[in-house]
C-alpha cells in the first residue's frame, strides 16, 4: 500500500515544534506561537530552536552580535549575483547563493554540532543580506551593505530600501519572521533532514530546502495571494470572483492546509499586524479584500462541508506588499525565516541519524527484451 504524499507517516522525532492541527495550535519547542510572537524577538526563536531554550539576556547579546557580524557576504557572492540574467526569479537567485556560501565558509565541510551551530548562525544572518541585494541589483541599484546596530528584521528592511524602517514596520517583519521560523515536517524541511541524512552537509540541506520552498503549494503561495488580491481589484468584485474561481473547482491560494483542519494560529497574528498598517497608512484595500475573501471561503466551505481556512500565507502577502516589498520576494523571506528551523531540523538530523529511503511501487511493465536500435519503432 503507497503513502501518497506520505500523509500521516512519521519519519523522525523532534522537539522543534508541535502543531495541533485539529484545533488550530502551534507550539516551538514547548511554548505556544502566539507567547512567542508577543514576547520575543525573531533572535530568541532561533536561539530556542538551535539551543533548545530561550536565551538570558547574556546570551541573547551575544548571538545578537554574532548574527550582526555574519550578516556581511563575501563580494564574489555580490559578482555572482550581478552575473545572474535579469529575468531570474529571486527564488532561484537565493537557493543558488545558499549553495554558493559553502565555497566561502571554512567550516563548509566539519559536521561537529559546534561548526553546524556557527554555520546555522551564519546562513540564517547571510540570507537575508543576500535577498536585498539580488533585488537591488535587479533594480539596477548597488547592494546596501548591512549595519550591526539594527536587529535582523530591522536591518533586512534597512539593506533593502536603504532607509531604517520605522517601529511598527521592523516589528511586524520580526513577527513574520517569528511566524514563520519553524513548522514540524513540512516539504522544505523534509527536503532539508533527507539530504543530511546522507551526511551530506548543511548547505547542501539548505540549498534542497530553498529550492523545495520555491514551489505555489509551499512557500510560494504567498506571491500568489497578492496576485490574486490584484486580480480581484476591488472589495465589490470579491465575491463573484471567488464562487467564480470555486465552480472551475479552482484553488484559492492562502488557503487550506495539509496540517490544519482548523484555522491556522499564524493567520490571525498577521491580519493583525495588516489592520494596524492599514490603520496607520490609510491604505485599506488590500485588508478589505482579504476580509472579504475570508468571508465568502468560509461561507463557501460551510456549503461544501470543507475545512479549509487561511492559512499563514494568507494575510502575510497584503502585509509585505503594504510595507513595499516586491511580490517575487515574499517567498524569500519565507525562505529567511525557515532557516532558523531548517537548521535546527538539520543538526536534530546529525544527532540522531539513519538513512531516509522510502520505497517506490513498481507500476510499469516486466519481461521487456532490449531489440536493436533500428528494429525499434
Ligand atoms: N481552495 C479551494 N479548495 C481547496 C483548497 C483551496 N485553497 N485547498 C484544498 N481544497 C479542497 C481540495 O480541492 C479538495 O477538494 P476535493 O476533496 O473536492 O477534491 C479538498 O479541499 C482537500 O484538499 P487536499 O488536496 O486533500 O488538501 P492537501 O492537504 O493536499 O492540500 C494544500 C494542502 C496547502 C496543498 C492545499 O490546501 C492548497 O493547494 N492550498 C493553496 C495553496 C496554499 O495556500 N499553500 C500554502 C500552504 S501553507
Amino acid at each position: 500500500m503507497s503513502s501518497r504524499g506520505l500523509e500521516g507517516v512519521v519519519v523522525a522525532e523532534s522537539r522543534l515544534s508541535k502543531i495541533y492541527g485539529e484545533q488550530g495550535r502551534l507550539l516551538y519547542s514547548g511554548y505556544e506561537i502566539e507567547d512567542l510572537a508577543e514576547h520575543t524577538t525573531f533572535e530568541e526563536v532561533c536561539h530556542l530552536l538551535w539551543y533548545g531554550e530561550l536565551p538570558n539576556r547574556r546570551r541573547l547579546d551575544d548571538l545578537r552580535a554574532q548574527m550582526a557580524r555574519d550578516r556581511v557576504v563575501h563580494p564574489d557572492l555580490i559578482r555572482m549575483l550581478r552575473m545572474l540574467p535579469s529575468g531570474t526569479h529571486p527564488m532561484a537567485a537565493l537557493r543558488t547563493s545558499a549553495s554558493a556560501l559553502a565555497s566561502y565558509d571554512a567550516e563548509a565541510e566539519d559536521m561537529s554540532h559546534e561548526a553546524n551551530l556557527r554555520k546555522a548562525t551564519r546562513i540564517t544572518a547571510k540570507l537575508p543580506t543576500l535577498t536585498a541585494a539580488l533585488d537591488r541589483l535587479r533594480k539596477g541599484k548597488e547592494p546596501i551593505e548591512p549595519r550591526e546596530d539594527l536587529s535582523h528584521a530591522a536591518n533586512f528592511l534597512y539593506m533593502l530600501h536603504g532607509q531604517e524602517p520605522d517601529e511598527l514596520e521592523a516589528r511586524i517583519i520580526d513577527t513574520a519572521l517569528i511566524l514563520h521560523a519553524e513548522h514540524g515536517m513540512n516539504a522544505s524541511t523534509f527536503a532539508a533532514r533527507v539530504t543530511v541524512a546522507t551526511l551530506s552537509d548543511m548547505h547542501s540541506a539548505v540549498t534542497s530546502a530553498i529550492g523545495t520552498l520555491k514551489g505555489p503549494l509551499h512557500g510560494g503561495a504567498n506571491e500568489r495571494v497578492m496576485h490574486m488580491l490584484q486580480e480581484i481589484g476591488e472589495p465589490e468584485t470579491v465575491e463573484r470572483w471567488i464562487r467564480d474561481a470555486l465552480d472551475r473547482k479552482e484553488r484559492i491560494m492562502g488557503f487550506g492546509h495539509r496540517v490544519y483542519r482548523a484555522l491556522d494560529p499564524r493567520a490571525p497574528i498577521l491580519k493583525k499586524l495588516a489592520e494596524e498598517l492599514a490603520a496607520r497608512g490609510g491604505n485599506t484595500k488590500w485588508l478589505e479584500i482579504s476580509e472579504r475573501i475570508q468571508g465568502v471561503m468560509a461561507e463557501e466551505m460551510e456549503r461544501r462541508g470543507k475545512r479549509i481556512y487561511p492559512n499563514v500565507d494568507f494575510f502575510s502577502a497584503s502585509v509585505y506588499y503594504t510595507l513595499g516589498i516586491p511580490m517575487d520576494l515574499f517567498t524569500n523571506i519565507f525562505a529567511c525565516a525557515r532557516a532558523a528551523g531548517w537548521t535546527a531540523h538539520i543538526m536534530e538530523q546529525y544527532q540522531d541519524n539513519r538513512l531516509i529511503r522510502p520505497k517506490a511501487e513498481y507500476v510499469g511493465p516486466e519481461g521487456l527484451k532490449v531489440r536493436p536500435i533500428d528494429a525499434r519503432s
